[in-house]
C-alpha cells in the first residue's frame, strides 16, 4: 500500500494540483490500489445545494477483504493488533492478521446466528478491547451497520442513540477496569435496554470474571455464542455507497447527529489519509491512543491501519495508571514508531515531572501526531522537546467526525510544520476561508482570518445525518451555500497554512471530547428549581476548555447554591455522561438575551474567558442591565 504515499515536498504540490483541475483522475488512481469485486462506472456526482455525494458508484466491495483478506499471502503472520490491557501484569496480546481474520469471520457467523443481516444496525458499547475490533469488522463483513457509541456515555444517552438507528442488537463486556476504577458496562445496558424496544438480542463478553446478570432469551454470551457457528464467512458483497455505520457526535440542538459513512468513500479516505499523513513503512508500530468510541478510533486505529496492512496498538487503560508514565511506559515496551494522540492528553502529561518521560526510552518513535482541537504553543513544545526529542515530526491532524479523514495536516518528514498550525491541506481537500458575509477570502500575502469551508467533496465526507437529510444540509450546506461549513474558524498565513481557532457554533471540545451545549443545558434544565440556563465553554489549562453555566433559579429555592451545583452535575452525569460535568456553575437573576428571546452566548463566552472589557454593543439587548450584574459575580 506504500504506493499510495507522497515522497516529496515536489511531489505533494504536483498531487494537490492535480487534485483540484483534475480530481476524477486523481482519485481514481488513489483507489486503483484497493480490493474491488468490480470497479466503478463513475468516480464523483455531487451537487452541494441537495446535498447529495456518491463516490466510486457501480463499485461492489467488502471493507473486510481490504483490511484483512487481501493480506493473508503477502502479510498472514504480521501482528494487526497488538492489545495493551488496563493492568500492566496482565500479558498484552498479539493478533496476528490471520488470527484476526479467523476471528471475524466467525463473529460475523455468530451475528447472523442471531438474526442480523445486511442494513440492520448494531450498537456496541464496549471497552477498548480486540473483541471491539472482532465485532465492528464482523458487522463490515455481513454488511450491518454499527452504531459505536463511547462506552463512557450514561444509560440514557446510549438508549436515545439505539432508538434514532433502531438498532436491533447491542453487543457489549460485562465489566472492565478503566485505572483502578471498575465499571460495569452490562448494568448500564441493562438500564438503558429498559427503554429500547428494537433490541432483540445482547452479546455479552466476559471481561471479568464477576457474575453477569443475563436476561433470559434475550442475553447470551459472546463465548457461548461461538461454539455454535462455523468458522467461514464470506463477505457480502456491498455498493460502494452502502452505509458502513453511523457514529453520533454532538449537534447544537439537543439531539445528537448520527453521521453516516459509506463503504468505498470512506474506506478510500481512511487509508490515503493514514499512509500518507504518517508515512508508516512495513515495520513500524503505529499507537493511536484515541478511544474506538470516538471516529479517531474508527477511522485511525481500525479502517486506515488495517487497509493499509499496518500493525495498530490498542490500549484499555488511561494515562495515568499506574503513574503518568504509563505511555511512556508502553511505547518502550512495544517500540512503538508511530504515536498519535490528543492536545489535552499532552497538557495533562507535562504537568508531571519529566522524570516520568525520561525513565523510558522512547528512541524508538519517528513520528507524532495530535487531533481534537487546537494544540497550544507550550504544549507543542513540551511534545517536540520530551517526547520527539526534536527528531519527530509532529502531524496536527485536523478533521472531524463529518469528514471521515484527516482534512489538513502535515505528511511526515515531507511538508513542514508550524507550532500549532494544521498547515496544508491534503491532496484532494479544498478549503476556503470565508467572512461573515459568505464572501471568499483569497490566498493572498495578508494572513487573514474567517470561517473554514470547503468547496469541494471528497469521498469519506459523511453522507447524511441518519434519518435527518434535512438537517444535514441545515447544518453544514445552508450557512454557505454551495459549501461545506465546517464549523470552525481559521487563521491562514501567507504561505497557506492553516491554524484552527475553534468552534464558531455551539460545541465545546472538551478534553479532546466534543460536547454540544444543548444537551448539557437539556438535563440542567430538568431540575426542579431550575428556570433557565446557558453553558459555554472556557480555556482551561489541561482540558483545552471546560464548560461553564450561567444558571437562573427560581425565587422559592432553598437549596444552597452547592447542593444546587452538586445535584446539577449529577444530573448532567446520568444523562449525559461525565465527561460533559460543569466546571463552574455561577446563579444569576437572568441570561442576557435579544429581543426575539435569544440567549446572548457571545457575551457569557466572554465572561467565562474573563474577557468582558470589550463587550461590544449591548444596547440591544432586551436586558443590558443584567451583564454588569453578571460580569461582577463571574467565578
Ligand atoms: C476540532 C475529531 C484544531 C475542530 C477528529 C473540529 C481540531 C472538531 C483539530 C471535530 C486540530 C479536530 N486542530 N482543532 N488538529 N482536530 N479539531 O468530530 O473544532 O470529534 O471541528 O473529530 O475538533 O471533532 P470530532
Amino acid at each position: 500500500m506504500s504506493a499510495l504515499q507522497i515522497n516529496s515536498f515536489k511531489e505533494y504540490k504536483e498531487k494537490y494540483e492535480k487534485s483540484v483541475t483534475d480530481p476524477e483522475s486523481f482519485w481514481s488512481d488513489i483507489a486503483d490500489h484497493f480490493h474491488w469485486k468490480k470497479k466503478w462506472d463513475s468516480v464523483l456526482e455531487w451537487d452541494f445545494s441537495k446535498p447529495e455525494i456518491k463516490w466510486f458508484q457501480g463499485a461492489k466491495l467488502n471493507i473486510t477483504e481490504n483490511c484483512l483478506d487481501r493480506h493473508l499471502d503477502t502479510i498472514g503472520n504480521k501482528t494487526a493488533i497488538i492489545w495493551e490491557p488496563n493492568d500492566p501484569d496482565e500479558e498484552s496480546r498479539h493478533i496476528t492478521y490471520r488470527q484476526l481474520f479467523v476471528k471475524v469471520s466467525r463473529f460475523a457467523n455468530v451475528l447472523k446466528n442471531n438474526g442480523i443481516e445486511k442494513g440492520d444496525r448494531v450498537c456496541l458499547y464496549m471497552p477498548m478491547i480486540p473483541e471491539l475490533a472482532i465485532a465492528m469488522l464482523a458487522c463490515a463483513r455481513i454488511g450491518a451497520v454499527h452504531s459505536i457509541v463511547f462506552a463512557g456515555f450514561s444509560s440514557s444517552a446510549l438508549a436515545s442513540r439505539i432508538n434514532d438507528s433502531q438498532c436491533k442488537m447491542l453487543i457489549t463486556a460485562n465489566e472492565v477496569y478503566r485505572g483502578t476504577k471498575p465499571i460495569n458496562l452490562k448494568a448500564v445496558c441493562d438500564q438503558a435496554l429498559e427503554q429500547t424496544p428494537s433490541v432483540e438480542k445482547v452479546i455479552v463478553y466476559r471481561r471479568t470474571v464477576e457474575p453477569t446478570d443475563m436476561t433470559e432469551g434475550r442475553d447470551a454470551f459472546w463465548f457461548d455464542e461461538l461454539q455454535k457457528v462455523e468458522k467461514d464467512c464470506p463477505a457480502e458483497e456491498m455498493d460502494a455507497e452502502d452505509m458502513l455505520f453511523i457514529l453520533y457526535t454532538s449537534g447544537s440542538t439537543g439531539k445528537p447527529k448520527g453521521m453516516v459513512h459509506s463503504t468505498a468513500g470512506y474506506m478510500v479516505g481512511a487509508t490515503y489519509s493514514f499512509e500518507n499523513v504518517f508515512q508508516c513503512k512495513q515495520d513500524d508500530i503505529y499507537w493511536c491512543t484515541a478511544d474506538i468510541g470516538w471516529i479517531t478510533g474508527h477511522s485511525y486505529i481500525i479502517y486506515g491501519p488495517l487497509c493499509a496492512g499496518a500493525t495498530t496498538v490498542m490500549f484499555e487503560g488511561v494515562p495515568s495508571y499506574p503513574d503518568y508514565g504509563r505511555f511512556w511506559e508502553i511505547v518502550a515496551k512495544l517500540k512503538v514508531t508511530h504515536f498519535y494522540t490528543a492536545p489535552t492528553a499532552i497538557r495533562a502529561l507535562a504537568k508531571h515531572p519529566l522524570s516520568l518521560v525520561d525513565q523510558h526510552d522512547l528512541s524508538s518513535l519517528k513520528v507524532l501526531g495530535t487531533v481534537g482541537e487546537p494544540i497550544n504553543e507550550e504544549a507543542w513544545h513540551w511534545y517536540n522537546d520530551n517526547i520527539g526529542k526534536t527528531k519527530c515530526p509532529i502531524v496536527d491532524t485536523w478533521w472531524q467526525t463529518e469528514t471521515g479523514a484527516m482534512m489538513i495536516s502535515p505528511i511526515a518528514g515531507i511538508t513542514p510544520t508550524r507550532p500549532t498550525f494544521a498547515t496544508l491541506p491534503l491532496p484532494g481537500v479544498q478549503p476556503v476561508l470565508m467572512d461573515e458575509h459568505g464572501n471568499e477570502i483569497p490566498q493572498a500575502l495578508e494572513p487573514a482570518e474567517g470561517r473554514l469551508v470547503m468547496k469541494a467533496p471528497w469521498p469519506s465526507i459523511a453522507r447524511t445525518i441518519y434519518g435527518d437529510h434535512q438537517r444535514y444540509k441545515d447544518t453544514y450546506f445552508s450557512t454557505y451555500p454551495g459549501n461545506y461549513f465546517t464549523g470552525d474558524g481559521a487563521y491562514r498565513d501567507a504561505s497557506g497554512n492553516y491554524r484552527i481557532t475553534g468552534r464558531v457554533d455551539d460545541v465545546v471540545i472538551v478534553s479532546g471530547h466534543n460536547l454540544g451545549t444543548a444537551p448539557i443545558e437539556n438535563a440542567i434544565d430538568e431540575h426542579a428549581e431550575i428556570v433557565e440556563c446557558a453553558v459555554v465553554g472556557f480555556p482551561h489549562d489541561i482540558k483545552g476548555n471546560a464548560l461553564y453555566a450561567f444558571v437562573t433559579k427560581y425565587d422559592e429555592s432553598k437549596k444552597s447554591d452547592d447542593d444546587l451545583r452538586k445535584e446539577i452535575n449529577n444530573l448532567i452525569a446520568s444523562t449525559v455522561g461525565a465527561i460533559a460535568k460543569l466546571d463552574k456553575i455561577q446563579f444569576v437573576s437572568g441570561l442576557p438575551k435579544t429581543r426575539s428571546g435569544k440567549i446572548m452566548r457571545r457575551i457569557l463566552r466572554k465572561i467565562a474567558s474573563q474577557d468582558a472589557e470589550n463587550l461590544g454593543d449591548i444596547s440591544t439587548l432586551l436586558n443590558p442591565d443584567i451583564v454588569e450584574e453578571i460580569k461582577s459575580g463571574a467565578l
